[in-house]
Parts: C-alpha cells; structure tokens; sequence
C-alpha cells in the first residue's frame, strides 16, 4: 500500500496476511514494518504518549514498533491482529516480554475489551488494509465505532497512514467518535535517506500541519514529499465514548455497555 492506492483487495482479508505471514519468502517468520520504524515515530509517541499508557496495538503484524515502545519504557501494549499466524509468531518471540501481549482478533469486534479500557490505540496501516477490502468503507467505521468504545475519556487514537486528509478526515469525522483531528506530516525512509545530507532539509522529517473540518489542508502548504505519510491524532467524543458513533450503512448508533 503507498501513494493512496490499494495494491490488493486481499489487504482485508484473514486469508491474505495467513498466507503472507506462513510464507518465508514473503517476510513470514521475520520482522516488518509498514510505513515507519519506532526511531522516526519515538518523538511523537513520546510527546503525546506517557509511558505508563495502556495500549492497544490494531493489526500489529510482525512490527518491532510495540517491541521496541516496550524496550524504551512503555509498560503495557496488547496486541490484536486477524492473523492467527503472526499472532503466534509474535507470542513466540515476545514470551519473556510480560508487557507484550497478543490476541487473534478482528478489529471489526473486539467485545473481548471492556468500554474505556485503553488510553491509547495505535493504528499503523491496519485502517488502510480495511480500506482496501471488500467490506470497506463500512468495515472500517465499526472499526473506528470500536476504538472510540475502548478508550477512556480523553484517550487518543494515533493514524499511521498513507491515506491523505481529503480520504481519512472525512472518514473518521463521518463516524462521529472524535471531536478533535490534529495531523502530522511525515517524509518517507526513502525520502529522508536521499537527502540525508542536506542542510537544511528541504522539508522536516515531522511537521504539525493545520487542517480544516474537511480534510482541506492550508492552501499555501506544499508536499514535498509525494509519498509523505499521514499520522492522525485524534481524540475521543467527550463523556461517553463511542456514544456518538455512526456505523456507516448501518445507520445505528453505537452506544457504551
Ligand atoms: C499493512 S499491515 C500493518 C502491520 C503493522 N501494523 C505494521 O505497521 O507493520 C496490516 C495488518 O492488519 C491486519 N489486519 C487486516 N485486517 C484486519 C482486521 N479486520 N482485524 C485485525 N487485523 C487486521 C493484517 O493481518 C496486517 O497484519
């Protein structure tokens, strides 16, 4: 996924990231991150998130990112992924990390959570592997109507993705589950290594953008950085989360337990 295209409609599918994890040749049994490693993201996380935040980590795959929080002084991350594979993978490697914990899951239905039980849901590239299935775009709201129920007053859900402004925003509006978008603008590895000795950067690794209701960013703004990824801190409806959130098609409010 990359540049606001969805390579495969499998990207939504169980069967997919079972047969891609199984499969040595395709990074099974080795570690991956999508987007971004844990050192470019660790200002941000670090900024926004105390360590001692639960954390809920969607569709982690086989990702260093909740391994190396934990290794930085995050004391408790859990993990979901539709991949019973990598979920077993990853219990494997991470069996004498007690702050690493990892469940099979949809993120379509996380029932096995309580309402208001994380401070913090973490969501790198797991919203752009649902939007590009077959149960998109309405597989994506339950998804973000099932975020919004977990966290606790004021909790934050951080958006890791390629999708630009004028996609997500209305997205995660349209839900209703959160009352305040901030966004950051991130250069690609690739791009942060071809000028990496340049100075100054001709655009910073991380920078805070404005951004309107709508998705619209200030008119004068220019990516330099076409690939550029896209992060969304947003924060839960006030009182009662997950309240006010609309599952798309569906029509039906969401409402705490
Ligand atoms: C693009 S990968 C991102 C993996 C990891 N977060 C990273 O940053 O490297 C998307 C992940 O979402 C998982 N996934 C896709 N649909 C899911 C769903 N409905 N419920 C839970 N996980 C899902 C996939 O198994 C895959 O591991």
């Amino acid at each position: 996924m990359g540049s606001g295209e969805c390579r495969s409609n499998d990207y939504g599918a169980a069967a997919y990231w079972d047969a891609r994890y199984s499969s040595p040749s395709s990074g099974g049994g080795a570690f991956f991150d999508w987007y971004q490693k844990y050192p470019a993201l660790r200002p941000l996380l670090r900024a926004r998130l105390p360590t001692s935040s639960r954390i809920l980590m969607l569709g982690c795959g086989n990702s260093l990112l909740s391994e190396s929080m934990v290794k930085d002084g995050y004391e408790e991350v859990v993990n979901v992924d539709i991949s019973s594979v990598v979920i077993e993978q990853m219990r494997e490697k991470h069996v004498d990390i007690p702050q690493l914990t990892y469940f099979q899951m949809d993120v379509r239905d996380m029932s096995f959570f309580g309402d208001e039980t994380f401070d913090c849901v973490l969501d790198k590239g797991t919203l752009d592997a649902m939007m590009c299935g077959d149960d998109a775009p309405h597989g994506a709201s339950k998804m973000l109507a099932e975020v919004a129920r977990l966290l606790r007053p004021s909790g934050i859900y951080m958006l890791i993705t390629y999708g630009a402004p004028k996609e997500r925003v209305p997205l995660l509006y349209q839900a209703g589950c959160h009352r305040k978008i901030e966004l950051h603008i991130m250069t690609t590895p690739k791009y942060q290594l071809k000028w990496s000795n340049s100075v100054p950067l001709p655009q910073p690794i991380m920078e805070e953008v404005a951004l309107s209701m709508d998705g619209q960013l200030p008119p004068d703004y220019v990516l330099k950085d076409p690939e550029s990824h896209f992060i969304y801190v947003c924060q839960t409806s006030d009182a009662a989360n997950g309240a006010n959130c609309v599952v798309a098609g569906e029509g039906k409010t969401v409402t705490s337990k």
